[in-house]
C-alpha cells in the first residue's frame, strides 16, 4: 500500500497484474510486480462465461485464498463482483470484509460510479482501502451496449475526471482507469492524488494492469489495448500435444518414471 501510495515521489510506474491461482500468484510476486489484482476478469479468463456477470463472492474469495496464501510482498487487490455490492449496504461490507478477513486481501476493488461515493467512503472508514474503477466498467456490459471505449466526449470525459475526485475524496487509495482515450487518462491523472493505474488509458497514468492470460499470451484472443508479452497458449499446446504422443506410441511412462519393489506378484 505504501510503494502505490508514494509511486509519483518514487517517479516509478506501478506494475499491478492478475492471478487467480497460487502458481501463477508466485510467479508475479517473483518478478516483482507491486500489485496483485484478483480481478473479477477471472469469469473470463478461467470459468470460461462470456462476461464477468455470472462471478459470485465464492469464485473471488476461492481465487483470493490462494493467491494471498503464494503472497508475501505484492499487495492483493481483490474485486468485487456484479452485485455483491451496492443492493444493500451490511451486505456490501460484509462481502468487501469477507475478502480480507477470511480471504487475506489487503483491499478491495470496486467498479465504479456515482453509486459508489458512499460505499467508498464507509468502507475506507471500517479500514477496508478501496481501488476505485472507472472508464470501461465490464460489470456494466449491458448498460452500455459492449465493451466500448469511453470518456470519448469532452463531457464524458469530465464525468469521469469528476468521479475520480470524488471517489479519492471518499478515500479510495488508488483508481483503475479502462479504455479510455490516453488525454482523459492524463487528465485524470493529473486531476487526482492518488496513483492512476490505466488499462487502455494511455501512457500518462502511474502505473499499468493487464489480465495475466492476455500479458503471458494465453488468452485465445487479447483486447486491442492489450499486448501479449509471450505465446504461452502455443507452449501449452505444444507440450500438451506431446505428452498425448508420447503415451500412444508407448514413450512414456519410460524406465525413469516407474520404480520397482522385486515384488513376487
Ligand atoms: O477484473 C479485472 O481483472 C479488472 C482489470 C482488468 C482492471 O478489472
Amino acid at each position: 500500500m505504501t510503494t502505490v501510495a508514494s509511486v509519483r515521489e518514487q517517479d516509478e510506474a506501478v506494475t499491478v497484474l492478475t492471478a487467480y491461482d497460487a502458481t501463477t500468484a508466485e510467479l508475479v510476486e517473483a518478478v516483482g510486480i507491486d500489485v496483485i489484482l484478483v480481478g473479477d476478469s477471472l469469469g473470463n479468463a478461467t470459468l470460461g462465461y462470456d462476461s464477468t456477470l455470472p462471478v459470485t463472492m465464492d469464485d473471488v474469495a476461492r481465487a483470493t485464498d490462494a493467491v494471498a496464501r503464494a503472497t508475501d510482498d505484492a499487495l492483493v487487490v481483490a474485486d468485487l463482483p456484479f452485485l455483491s455490492y451496492g443492493v444493500d449496504t451490511a451486505q456490501s461490507i460484509e462481502n468487501a470484509g469477507r475478502l480480507l478477513k477470511e480471504s487475506g486481501a489487503q483491499a478491495v476493488k470496486i467498479e465504479s460510479g456515482p453509486h459508489t461515493v458512499e460505499l467508498t467512503e464507509r468502507l475506507t472508514q471500517l479500514g477496508i482501502p478501496v481501488m476505485a474503477h472507472l472508464g470501461l466498467t465490464p460489470q456494466h456490459v449491458h448498460g452500455i451496449g459492449g465493451y466500448t471505449r469511453q470518456g470519448t466526449t469532452e463531457e464524458r470525459a469530465a464525468e469521469i475526471v469528476h468521479l475520480a475526485e470524488a471517489h479519492q475524496e471518499a478515500g479510495a487509495f488508488s483508481l483503475v482507469l479502462e479504455h479510455v482515450p490516453r488525454e482523459v487518462g492524463k487528465a485524470v491523472t493529473e486531476a487526482v492524488e492518488m496513483p492512476v493505474i490505466g488499462i487502455g488509458a494511455g501512457p500518462d497514468t502511474d502505473g499499468q494492469v493487464l489480465v495475466v492470460d492476455d500479458a503471458v499470451g494465453l488468452s485465445a484472443s487479447v483486447p486491442p489495448f492489450a499486448e501479449a508479452f509471450g505465446d504461452v497458449r502455443a507452449e501449452m499446446r505444444e507440450a500438451i500435444e506431446a505428452y498425448r504422443d508420447a503415451v500412444v506410441s508407448g514413450a512414456f511412462p519410460a524406465e525413469e518414471h516407474s520404480h520397482s519393489e522385486g515384488l513376487d506378484l
